[in-house]
């Protein structure tokens, strides 16, 4: 059988259309823009509003990457939904999604890598891929950080952000796409970035929200020092497991934390500042979203193009790091007619109304018990 390659055919993203900048948040916290963007490089970043949840966004990134790939939903046949914010702790964000865009025929789980979880999701997928468990593939990185902030603790409150991007992969015989990844992770780091309360552990209680444990607790200098030397390393083996060097790459895409993170990786690994991809300043922090969301507005601006090589790196809580490197390539030829998720979307719509309703028939038929 010849070799199949996972090549990336479709991205979209979705941030909400509210913006909290330095300004505003100087006016909760005490904090300033000047301490703000000199610290971290952010001047603004998008906040959900209450219609607008991890799977709304993550729905509407979805839609978009379809779209690119000209690819119906329905020939979908896996989702992951990378996450640290999701809707409930079960049932996945990733099923809602399949629901809502109609992905009949899809399995759907999330995945939580924080921060590193897209570039964990899209090796998964490419690995899936390559063996023969997947032919296309939708990966999505969609986070509502906002509604896990502390909006009293200065120390978090200025980085992050909500939104979310989507890479839709499909299986070819052309070589290209995802080339090599690396995947690692050091769980006796736990501690230094975690939302405590509200899992197994320590449930939901009156103490746990007297002491804030449901908000993000983090230890910025650590998580600092450990990502800069993650983001080199990770970077370095993923180059070397493809067989290339630093100078086949055209850009590098870092998870968007810190604008002096992201310099101190480029230092390290002798690169161009000119040749990494930040827009951070405008959306801060959004977790597993920040690389697609980056990757998208890379595209646009005609900063990553077909046959270009890049690296997606990212670090972030549990402790996890890794990276993959792709060879951009773009959609391939449709398989079907030109397709809108959009419509689809309607009809996704109506299918899970006549779904919800024929279990209720059949419980009204065949009793409950
Ligand atoms: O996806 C992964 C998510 N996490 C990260 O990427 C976090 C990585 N770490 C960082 O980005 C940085 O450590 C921070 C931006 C969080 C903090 O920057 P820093 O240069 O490491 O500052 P610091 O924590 O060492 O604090 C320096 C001072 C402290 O005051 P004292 O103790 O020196 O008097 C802080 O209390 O700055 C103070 N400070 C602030 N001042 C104004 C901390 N936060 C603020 C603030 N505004 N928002």
């Amino acid at each position: 059988m010849s070799p199949r390659y996972a090549h990336i055919t479709g991205w979209g993203m979705a941030v909400p259309e509210e913006i909290l900048t330095n300004d505003d948040l100087a006016k909760i916290v005490d904090t300033s823009d000047e301490w703000i963007f000199s610290r971290t490089g952010i001047r603004e970043r998008r906040i959900a509003n209450s219609d607008q949840t991890t799977a709304s966004l993550a729905v509407e990134a979805a839609q978009r990457a379809l779209e690119v790939a000209s690819l119906h939903p329905g020939d979908l046949d896996m989702i992951i939904v990378s996450t640290s914010t999701p809707e409930f702790i079960f049932p996945a964000t990733a099923c809602i999604v399949q629901d809502r865009i109609g992905a009949v025929k899809a399995g759907a789980f999330d995945l939580l890598a924080a921060c590193t979880g897209f570039v964990y999701a899209v090796n998964l997928a490419s690995q899936a891929i390559k063996s023969n468990g997947s032919t296309n593939a939708l990966v999505i990185g969609s986070e509502t950080l906002s509604r896990f902030v502390n909006w009293k603790d200065r120390n978090t409150c200025i980085l992050f952000g909500d939104g979310a991007g989507a890479f839709v992969l499909q299986a070819s015989d052309e070589p290209g796409g995802v080339l090599s990844s690396v995947l690692r992770s050091d769980g006796s780091g736990g501690n230094l970035l975690s939302v405590p309360a509200g899992g197994s552990r320590f449930p939901v209680s009156m103490q746990s929200l007297y002491d804030g444990l449901h908000y993000i607790q983090m230890n910025g200098r650590e998580v600092f020092r450990f990502a800069t030397r993650v983001l080199t390393e990770a970077t370095y083996e993923t180059v070397e497991a493809a067989n290339l060097t630093m100078d086949d790459i055209n850009l590098l895409i870092p998870h968007q934390a810190n604008q002096r993170i992201i310099e101190a990786a480029a230092r390290g690994l002798n690169y161009p500042m000119e040749k990494v991809m930040v827009n951070l300043d405008r959306y801060g922090n959004t977790s597993t979203a920040s690389i697609p969301i980056a990757a998208v507005e890379a595209l646009d601006q005609g900063r990553l193009t077909p046959g270009d090589h890049t690296v997606l790196v990212a670090f972030g809580a549990g402790l996890t790091w890794g990276a993959n490197l792709i060879k951009w390539t773009g959609p391939l030829p449709p398989t079907r007619r030109k397709v809108s998720p959009a419509v689809y979307r309607r009809f996704a719509r109506i299918r899970s109304i006549l779904a919800r309703l024929r279990r209720r028939i059949e419980g009204f038929i065949w009793g409950n018990g």
